[in-house]
């Protein structure tokens, strides 16, 4: 070890107090412990083998082709729609709007960080199919549509349905007509 390097590392040892510990591994010259093959604490987890399908069960990832024959298992009862509220109120009001008119503070703010947010309520826009939605919510950039985030490891299970749901009357409500809700 030159001079300047061991000046260095007393330097490192002065800084870190009364602490060696902390330091010492950080000088290649010293065989640590810690220099191992092992993980290290907050190191990213080893991916899992490619094939690999969790306990609960695997999921086949959306597609544009496949999306609209997905079949909606939930049906619109008030239980749905309340649930789909919430859903909607956490993940997609601040861009689309409380009423689904593209008009959420995000969208809003200065042309907005995402702009060209669509309305969802809009009857001249082509419609979805609820698969469609569905597919959106979960990864809307596998549907090719590049300017929304995907939503598919944040919302699970029936959750996505009853957004679902909750868009459908949105859609009824703008309409003025007698949904559900
Ligand atoms: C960060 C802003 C943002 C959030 C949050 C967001 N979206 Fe979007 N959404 C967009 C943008 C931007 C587009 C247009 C995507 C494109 O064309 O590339 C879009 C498109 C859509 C469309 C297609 C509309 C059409 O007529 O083409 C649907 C349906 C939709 N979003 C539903 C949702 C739902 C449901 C949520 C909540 C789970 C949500 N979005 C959350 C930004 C957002």
């Amino acid at each position: 070890m030159g001079r300047r390097a061991l000046a260095g590392f007393v330097m490192l040892l002065l800084c870190a107090g009364c602490e060696p510990d902390a330091v010492v591994h950080k000088v290649g010259w010293f065989s640590t412990m810690r220099h191992q093959r092992n993980i290290k604490p907050y190191a990213r987890p080893i991916a899992p083998v490619e094939g690999t399908v969790p306990v609960t069960g695997g999921e086949l990832p959306v597609s544009r082709a496949t999306a609209d024959r997905l079949a909606n298992p939930r049906t619109r009862t008030a239980e749905s729609l309340n649930r789909g509220q919430w859903v909607y109120a956490t993940f997609c009001l601040v861009c689309h709007g409380e009423n689904g008119r593209g008009d959420g503070p995000v969208a809003l703010a200065g042309g907005g960080p995402f702009p060209g947010v669509p309305s969802l309520v809009d009857p001249a826009r082509p419609a979805l199919s609820d698969g469609a939605i569905y597919a959106l919510v979960v990864d809307a950039q596998r549907m090719g549509r590049g300017l929304m985030p995907r939503y598919g490891d944040k919302i699970h299970g029936t959750d996505r349905w009853d957004v679902v749901n909750y868009v459908r009357s949105l859609q009824l409500n703008a309409r003025g007509g007698t949904g559900p809700r």
